[in-house]
């Protein structure tokens, strides 16, 4: 059976020698314009006055857009149409798009978009956490506030306390693939759109929007993104509208891709976070009560701030189970870059949250941090279960064995003793250890994403040809998807053709996010492969000599009737030749999910994921130079559909949580000018940046949800097993002083520095 083994992805080759084909690989037919954004120069305030004659005098420029000209919405939120695709005058962010320059080459339109004079009447930006707040300036009335037992009273009558702030940064996206867009005017006033997209359904309802046609006239393909990790969840939407509303203007085909440094001044990023706690313990490091604040930097629009933060509240009590506890969120709207999906969808930061308090625990009371976090983690699934703050009982949790199994691997207590000798030896050089759990929820919050549907083909030779409504971004869902297909027939992964994401095909998708892609999309092409395999066997046991009760199997390539031997192909032409349906679509909802996320009460997740590392650092305390020395992550796949591509997940996700609370940082000078837009300024791990022993393992234990194969979710959970180095980082610098470090992240060098600074000074 294909799946469960650790077959390549299907365009591994194609990646590696450079024919695999994104948006602005398309073929282009010979009258394509090209698309550039004019950019707002300030971060607030209003446009006084806009002269764009030099723009359209400006060589091989063919129109210049404005939001005036714009035919029917200007608007390409993903949420509560906030987000005017051009502005209307009014300047929210610096780096907003004003106009669109339409021209004949990619490099045409960026030289015009750069010379136009606009002047603006500006106002004080709000930047920052303080400043929002000081003009209460925010997306909801006042804060949301979820809360379990009685934190208050627990805290107060707790013998230990501990309280910090500490602030959280975001982090820039990165695909290597920027956004991109492609719009083919069809004969009928439609259009066909190919774009770098999680959410091609998105993209089709948005364009439909701004050239006013209903859905049906927006054909929507995406073949694969070059990495998207939520970036590509609506930031693509102002490219593909733009790409539509131009065409349908010049009735030419229309592309437009960012470059690097407009990509990171005008799409959004992590939500940056300013986390406050304050926690009541007992002697053995059991917490009584837990208060959380989070302040969360929002951006300029609403985009999909809510459940970014909703979904850091409910992630807030990770792998511990908290009786008294409550969170307190205040979505705050700043003039930055509108903030959005990210690997974690604001999980990673509530996680980082309690992982900080465990550690601060720890400390206090002088005891090993893994050991505090054994002793508040949830019970197992053989004892009685207990409820998450949201009151969604844990059943299923494997920690403990995860926790055991890991500590044994990575000989945990022999290189502590050993790290603490060494450290006494060194002056300068510190290393650290530092370890965390991830216990991840898997389903959208919004309930009715929670759905897949596929369109599988029986052609009359044995060849499958399957669709789903899920995206390609690198993460290896079209391969993982395609060895169910194949499974359920029997038959070579050969025999399966993988073709583009299309709303053609498969209509009303949900975007491929919240790692639930090969979860949805596995199970409604199962429900399509089995819907034809049914056929096929009604036909096959009717059949003389065969009684129709015969047992009937599909394996290696045929068909077994019986003792009737047929190959997978002839069975399908004889199908085909007794006119049964070689054809179906297929759909899937996730069961069992109820949510009410004002009170925060219910089951908003169909089950956990889970996973646990360790990480091993040293720094040098004069500088705060440091690196990762070793790693080693245990994480929970549930019987995985692809071992290979799941380790791999592991391993990126882990590197990428690892570099948002390391390296990647993100600075803004007072105006709003985000100074670190592109490699040179802003750094991302390199290969060389991984850590010299790397001991990557799945925890290979089936789900016992009915997940497709009983595998798990695996794209965004590993991220935050990334979270340990920060923590091995804090337990270096912790030995400059005597008290817990205030340990802001990014932990850069600098960051690190000050941290020692300020543990001296205490
Ligand atoms: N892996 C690669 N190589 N590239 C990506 O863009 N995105 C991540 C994760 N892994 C991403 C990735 C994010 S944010 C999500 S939600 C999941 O993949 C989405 O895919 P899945 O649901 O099929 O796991
Ligand atoms: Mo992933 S942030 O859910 O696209």
């Amino acid at each position: 059976m294909s799946v469960t083994k650790p077959l390549p992805h299907d365009a591994a080759k194609l990646h590696v020698t450079g024919a695999a084909r994104y948006v602005d690989d398309i073929p282009t037919p010979r009258d394509c314009l090209h698309l550039a954004f004019g950019l707002a120069e300030i971060a607030r305030g209003h446009i006084s006055s806009k002269d764009l004659d030099t723009v359209r005098r400006s060589p091989d420029v063919i129109a210049v857009v404005e939001a005036k000209d714009l035919p029917f919405s200007n608007d390409v939120s993903a949420s509560i149409h906030d987000e005017p695709m051009l502005s209307d005058g009014e300047i929210h962010y610096l780096g907003q798009p004003i106009f669109l320059v339409v021209a004949r080459s990619h490099r045409a339109a960026r030289i015009a978009a750069r010379k136009a004079k606009i002047t603006y009447q500006d106002t004080p930006p709000i930047l920052t956490v303080d400043q929002a707040l000081a003009a209460n300036s925010r997306f909801e009335e006042g804060p949301r506030i979820w809360s379990s037992g009685d934190a208050e009273t627990a805290i107060s009558h707790a013998p230990h306390h501990v309280s910090a702030c500490f602030e959280i940064g975001g982090q820039e996206h990165f695909y290597l693939e920027g956004q991109a867009a492609l719009a083919l005017p069809q004969e009928d006033g439609g259009f066909h759109i190919h774009s770098s997209t999680q959410h091609p359904t998105e993209i089709q309802h948005k364009v439909a929007e701004a050239i006013g046609l209903p859905m049906h006239s927006v054909r929507v393909e995406t073949r694969r993104m070059g990495g998207g990790f939520g970036g590509k969840e609506s930031q693509g939407n102002a490219l593909a509208v733009a790409c539509a509303v131009a065409a349908r203007l010049t009735d030419h085909p229309c592309k437009m891709r960012y470059d690097r440094d407009d990509d990171m001044i005008i799409t959004g990023k992590r939500h940056a976070f300013r986390i406050t706690y304050e926690v009541g313990f007992d002697d053995t490091g059991r917490v009584q009560g837990l208060s959380f604040l989070h302040h969360v930097n929002c951006g300029w629009a609403q985009d999909l701030s809510l459940p970014v933060a909703d979904r850091a509240m409910l992630h807030s009590d990770n792998a511990y189970h908290l009786p008294n506890i409550r969170i307190e969120s205040h979505r705050l709207k700043t003039n930055l870059q509108s903030a959005t999906a990210f690997r974690g969808f604001g999980g990673p930061q509530g996680m980082v949250g309690i992982e900080r308090v465990m550690d601060h625990i720890a400390h206090h009371l002088d005891l090993d941090p893994v050991t505090v976090r054994q002793r508040n983690y949830y019970p197992a699934p053989s004892a009685a279960p207990v409820t998450t703050p949201y009151g969604m009982p844990v059943t299923d949790f494997e920690l403990h064995g995860i926790t055991e199994k890991l500590l044994i691997d990575a000989d945990y207590k022999t290189r502590h003793a050993e790290i603490e000798s060494w450290n006494a030896s060194q002056t300068h050089l510190k290393r650290g250890l530092g370890f965390s759990p991830v216990k991840f929820g898997i389903s959208f919050t919004l309930t009715h994403l929670n759905q897949a549907g596929a369109l599988v083909h029986v052609y009359n030779d044995g060849s499958i040809h399957l669709n789903h409504g899920g995206t390609e971004m690198g993460q290896g869902l079209f391969q993982k998807v395609a060895q169910v297909a194949a499974s359920r027939f029997g038959v070579s992964m050969d025999r399966v053709k993988i073709t583009a994401t299309d709303t053609a095909k498969v209509p009303n998708t949900s975007a491929t996010a919240a790692s639930s892609g090969s979860d949805l999309n596995g199970m409604a092409v199962m429900d399509a492969c089995d819907q034809i395999r049914a056929r096929m066997v009604a036909h096959l046991t009717s059949q003389p000599p065969c009684t129709g009760s015969d047992e009937v199997t599909f394996a290696d390539n045929h068909v077994l009737i019986g003792d009737k031997r047929l190959s997978f192909a002839e069975a399908a032409k004889q199908c085909y030749e007794a006119r049964v349906s070689l054809s179906a679509t297929g759909f899937y909802k996730t069961p069992d999910l109820k949510w009410d996320r004002i009170k925060g009460q219910g089951r908003p997740f169909y089950y956990f994921a889970y996973g646990a590392a360790l990480s091993e650092v040293v720094v040098d305390l004069r500088t705060g130079e440091n690196r990762i020395l070793r790693a080693d992550l245990l994480h929970d796949a549930g019987s995985s559909l692809n071992p290979a591509l799941d380790i791999g997940q592991v391993e990126g996700g882990y590197v990428q949580g690892a570099g948002w609370l390391t390296t990647e940082e993100l600075v803004w000078d007072d105006k709003g000018h985000l100074r670190t837009h592109a490699p040179s300024t802003y750094k991302i791990p390199a290969c060389s940046d991984a850590p010299d022993i790397f001991n990557v393992a799945l925890w290979d234990q089936a789900n016992p949800a009915r997940t497709i194969y009983r595998s798990k979710a695996v794209g965004e959970p590993p991220f935050m097993l990334g979270i340990s180095v920060y923590l091995a980082l804090s337990d270096a610098v912790a030995q400059a002083g005597n008290a817990y470090p205030a340990l802001n992240a990014p932990a850069t060098p600098e960051e690190l520095w000050s941290a020692c600074q300020r543990l001296r000074e205490v």
